[in-house]
């Protein structure tokens, strides 16, 4: 394994950026580190969403059931801040190398959609807004906080708009069957849709490359997931300013904010043309 920090040392980029020039398939592993430099909390880090907030009493099936109400205030909450919040250089960077080349494929822990933005973002200014790849767009392994499912039926939908969680009653409802409607999030407790997790290990498995970003690596099975490239004979590269239980598993490990490595790494500047 090789560390690096800032200043990185040159020939470590160099050779990451050779690595992933002659991948011909590189997963991209994402957790929330990769929008801290939007304004998004992490989780587990200074200020990070678990240091303020007890998971069990808001992410889980449990404090739904008990206290509906105050979950939800708790995710609109979190949406109005994600909405306020932008994609930075690092979510821009992968978009545009997903963009440049085929190959590439985005896992992502997180539930802010500012990978699917920044795709948008770099479709519209290359291609007038085309309607994108399926393979470009990020899968989503806990879920997005702008879909709504039914706790009932198997009602499912993007849902961008305010909630308006002053009591129960004003509560989104199912338009089909009009249980309660709750966030198309992963909870503690749930398992992940099984398709969406099969084949992010089946890229995994396939990948040369695993870019592992912004993430702890300690929530499973999304933490499993750069071992399985490891097990199919590819390597892990880590972006993340601290160390981590991958980071020995790692080719390289980069310790730098994703936000100025990821260009670094990526960009048509960086791979030289
Ligand atoms: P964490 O909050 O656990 O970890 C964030 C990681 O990002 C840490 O390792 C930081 O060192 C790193 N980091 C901070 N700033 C960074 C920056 N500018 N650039 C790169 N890295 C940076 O977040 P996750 O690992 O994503 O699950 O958390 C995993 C899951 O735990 C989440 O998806 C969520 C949570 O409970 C569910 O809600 C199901």
């Amino acid at each position: 394994m090789t560390v690096t920090e800032h200043p990185f040392d040159s020939d470590a980029m160099d050779g990451v950026r050779a690595l992933l020039r002659d991948a011909s398939s590189v997963v991209i592993l994402s957790g929330a580190g990769v929008s801290a430099e939007s304004g998004v909390p992490t989780f587990r880090g200074p200020g990070g969403l678990w240091r303020s907030h007890r998971p069990e009493e808001l992410a889980t099936p449990g404090a739904f059931r008990g206290d509906p109400r105050l979950v939800w205030e708790w995710y609109a909450w979190r949406r109005e801040r994600v909405s306020e919040c932008a994609p930075n250089p690092g979510h821009r960077a992968v978009a545009a190398w997903q963009l440049a080349r085929s190959g590439v494929y985005v896992v992502t822990q997180n539930v802010d959609g500012l990978h699917e933005r920044a795709m948008l973002e770099a479709l519209g200014e290359t291609d007038g807004g085309g309607a994108p790849r399926p393979e470009v767009l990020p899968l989503e392994l806990h879920g997005s906080l702008f879909r709504v499912r039914c706790t009932q039926c198997s009602y499912r939908q993007p849902h961008r708009g305010p909630v308006d969680a002053s009591s129960l009653s004003t509560l989104p409802t199912c338009p089909r069957c009009a249980s309660l409607l709750r966030p198309d999030v992963v909870w503690f407790g749930e398992a992940l849709d099984p398709r969406v997790l099969s084949r992010a290990f089946e890229l995994a498995r396939r990948a040369d490359v695993c870019l592992v970003v912004g993430t702890s690596a300690v929530v499973h099975p999304a933490a499993s997931v750069p071992l399985a490239t490891l097990e199919g004979g590819g390597r892990i590269v880590e972006v993340n300013p601290d160390p981590t239980p991958l980071s020995e598993s790692a080719w390289v490990a980069i310790r730098g904010p994703s936000g100025e490595v990821l260009p670094a790494l990526l960009s048509s500047d960086a791979r030289g043309g």
